[in-house]
């Protein structure tokens, strides 16, 4: 009787054990971190040139995720990428939503956002970025380029009204200053995209931080900025082992 109970707890641990493992391996599954794409609504599979970007877009067209059309919809009000609406309280200021479209094309075109990739259970997407290190400069000057626009909510991913299809103020949120809703540079930037972003205290050009905006010319930095966080993040491997070690310890334990 004694022996059959320690038979089934030991079938249970390496049950356990096989469970923490194959959740190990589903957490380290994204092992490639650089030149790639995130698993998203609107991003190609795999980065490659793209000639014909459009506008703001153009940064990335040597080696891109978005296609020609979704940097063109990038660049409109209420496109068909998110039917998302820059003027949900008023026309934005054309010097603000030249960072809403900035923003637009690092997300649907970066490939050097690998390092911040998480999953995420969504309907629309199976891929996130999160505390992705913007840039100080880049995040101080789109905030002071927005302070004369106006919004009623300081998290855009949630909480909006969609019943008319694109993004309504819900009842209850006054369209107010961005600095009503935005008080720091930092409160814009991490926030608002449910911390896609945490800003960094390094500088332009510091290689240690994301750009926003950068010249072609110079090659794209942020190729760097990605190499320096993989090689950092890769120190943390020996923890995912930890569920196993733990049901193995247990294991023998009670052996
Ligand atoms: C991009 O593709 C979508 C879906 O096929 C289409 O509705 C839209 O008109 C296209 N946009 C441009 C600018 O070609
Ligand atoms: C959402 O907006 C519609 C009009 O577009 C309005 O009739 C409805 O009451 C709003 N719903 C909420 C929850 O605010």
């Amino acid at each position: 009787m004694a022996q059959r109970i320690t038979i089934q707890l030991l079938l249970l641990l390496a049950w356990v054990a096989a469970v923490g493992g194959a959740r190990t391996l589903t957490v380290r599954a994204r092992t490639e971190l650089l030149n790639v794409c995130m698993d998203a609504k609107h991003h190609k599979e795999k980065p490659g040139p793209e000639d014909k970007l459009h506008e703001q877009c153009r940064p990335w067209r040597k080696n891109a995720c978005c296609s020609t059309n979704t940097s063109q919809e990038a660049h409109k009000d209420v496109s068909y990428l998110y039917n998302f609406d820059w003027n949900h309280c008023g026309e934005m200021a054309p010097a603000c939503r030249r960072h809403f479209i900035q923003d637009t094309c690092l997300y649907e075109c970066s490939p050097n956002l690998g390092p911040w990739i998480q999953q995420v259970d969504q309907s629309w997407r199976k891929e996130r970025v999160l505390d992705v290190p913007l840039c100080k400069e880049d995040c101080e000057q789109w905030w002071k380029d927005c302070s004369t626009s106006y919004t009623c909510k300081s998290n855009w991913h949630k909480g909006w009204n969609w019943t008319s299809g694109s993004n309504k103020c819900p009842a209850g949120a006054a369209c107010l200053s961005f600095h009503f809703y935005f008080p720091t540079p930092t409160d814009l930037c991490n926030e608002i995209w449910s911390h896609s972003y945490k800003v960094s205290n390094y500088r332009r050009g510091s290689g240690r931080c994301i750009q926003m905006w950068f010249d072609p010319a110079q090659g794209n930095p942020n190729e760097e900025v990605a190499r320096f966080y993989a090689a950092a993040m890769s120190g943390a491997g020996p923890w995912a082992a930890c569920p196993v070690l733990l049901s193995l310890g247990l294991l023998w334990l009670l052996s």
